[in-house]
C-alpha cells in the first residue's frame, strides 16, 4: 500500500461548497482538526480567476495541511487549472467525480461524468495528476449498492491513472445526502485497492466516525454535515470522553467565528453569508424558533450582539430536560452550567 497523508484513525473535514471558508476553517482547527479542505472550485472559473474564485482558492492565514478541490470535465481548462493551482499554496489537489447538485450534473460533471463518460472522468483525472506538482486525489460515490464491481473498477481505473488516495461517499447518486450509507461497497472498493480509501458519510457525531471506520476498514474518515456548526465533532472524534460545549463556549465560539466572517468579507458582506452557518449553529440545540427566524435578518454589529446575548441565555429549559433525562433522543448537546 502506498504512503498515505492521513495517519491511522483521521478525521478529514470534507470539502462543503458554500461552507468549508478561511472562517469556518480557522474555527475547526481550533477544535483540533488536522486535514481539511477547500470547498470545490470550478476549473473554469479558476482559470477565469473571477475575485470570489479566488477567494475561495485562498489559504488564508491558515498552516494546517489543506487539499484544494476541482470539479470540471474539459481537458485544457482542468490542465490549466492545474498549472494555477501548481502556483498556490495547498498540500493536495483533488478531483470531485462524486458531486450530483444540478448545477454540476447539467455539465455532466461530477457523479454524472464518473457514471455516463468513466473513460473521459479517467483521462481527466490524468491530466490533472500529470499537470500536478501536488499529489491528487478523488472523491466519488458508490455506483451501485447492491454489487462493489462497478465503483471497484473505477476506482482501480483512477488509481491506475495516479490517484494517490480515494474517498467514497457510501452513498448513491439520486439520494444525494441522505438515505443509506453502504459500507460493505466502501469495504470492498478498499480491499481490492492499493492507495488507501477513506470513508465517507453518515458521520454526525464522533461515535458514528468510529463506527464508519470500523464498519468499512478503513483507516481514515471524511466529516461533512456532522461538522456545520459542530466544530466540537473534532474533538469528540480525538477523546471520545471529551465532552459537549456549554453555552459559555458555544457563544464564545460564534463570536470568534463573526470576528473571521467580518476580516474575510467585510461589514456588507459577512452577516448575509453567515446566516447559515449560524443556523446550523442553532439547529438541534434548543434555541426558540424565533431566535432562529432573527438570523434570516442579521445585518449589523448590534444585531449580532444582540443575537449573542440571547444564545449565551442558553437554550429552553425543555431541551434542557430533556438532555438530562432522555440525551439519546438529543440531536446535537449543549450543557447549561448551573450555579
Ligand atoms: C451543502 C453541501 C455541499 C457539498 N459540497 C461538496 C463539495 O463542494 N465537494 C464535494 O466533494 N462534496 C460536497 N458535498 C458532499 C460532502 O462532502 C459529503 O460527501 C456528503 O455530505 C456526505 O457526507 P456526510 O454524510 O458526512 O455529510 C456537499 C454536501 C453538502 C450537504
Amino acid at each position: 500500500m502506498t504512503p498515505d497523508f492521513y495517519p491511522s484513525g483521521s478525521a478529514v473535514m470534507a470539502p462543503v461548497a458554500g461552507h468549508t471558508d478561511i472562517p469556518f476553517r480557522r474555527m475547526i482547527r481550533r477544535f483540533g482538526c488536522r486535514y481539511a479542505f477547500t470547498e470545490m472550485i470550478d476549473a473554469g472559473s479558476l482559470v477565469f480567476q473571477g475575485e470570489k474564485t479566488l477567494r475561495l482558492a485562498s489559504r488564508g492565514n491558515d498552516s494546517g495541511f489543506l487539499g484544494i478541490q476541482l470539479v470540471g470535465s474539459d481537458l485544457p481548462t482542468l490542465k490549466r487549472a492545474a498549472e494555477i493551482v501548481n502556483d498556490l499554496d495547498f498540500d493536495v489537489l483533488d478531483f470531485n467525480l462524486g458531486c450530483p447538485a444540478p448545477k454540476v450534473a447539467r455539465k455532466c460533471e461530477g457523479i454524472r461524468f464518473a457514471l455516463e463518460n468513466p473513460d473521459g472522468a479517467v483521462t481527466a483525472f490524468e491530466t490533472l495528476a500529470k499537470t500536478s506538482r501536488l499529489p491528487v486525489t478523488a472523491k466519488t460515490r458508490i455506483q451501485d449498492e447492491r454489487d462493489p464491481a462497478p465503483t471497484v473498477a473505477f476506482c482501480r481505473r483512477l488509481q491506475d491513472a495516479g490517484a494517490r488516495s480515494i474517498t467514497i461517499h457510501g452513498r448513491l447518486m439520486h439520494n444525494f445526502y441522505s438515505g443509506p450509507v453502504f459500507h460493505g461497497i466502501i469495504s470492498a472498493v478498499r480491499e481490492s485497492l492499493d492507495v488507501p480509501v477513506v470513508a465517507n458519510g453518515g458521520a454526525m457525531d464522533g461515535a458514528s466516525f468510529r463506527r464508519l471506520l470500523a464498519e468499512t476498514g478503513c483507516h481514515a474518515g471524511m466529516v461533512a454535515r456532522g461538522a456545520l456548526g459542530n466544530p466540537w465533532i473534532f474533538r469528540e472524534i480525538a477523546d471520545p470522553e471529551a465532552g459537549p460545549p456549554d453555552v459559555a463556549e458555544f457563544t464564545e465560539t460564534i463570536r470568534l467565528y463573526m470576528a473571521d466572517m467580518l476580516d474575510c468579507y467585510g461589514p456588507v458582506f459577512a452577516y448575509v453569508v453567515a446566516r447559515k452557518t449560524l443556523l446550523e449553529f442553532l439547529r438541534g440545540r434548543g434555541y426558540p424558533g424565533r431566535l432562529r427566524a432573527s438570523v434570516s435578518f442579521l445585518d449589523s454589529a448590534d444585531a449580532l450582539e444582540k443575537l449573542l446575548e440571547a444564545i449565551a441565555q442558553g437554550p429552553t429549559e425543555r431541551y434542557t430536560e430533556t438532555l438530562n433525562l432522555h440525551p439519546e433522543t438529543v440531536e446535537r448537546k449543549l450543557v447549561v452550567r448551573r450555579g
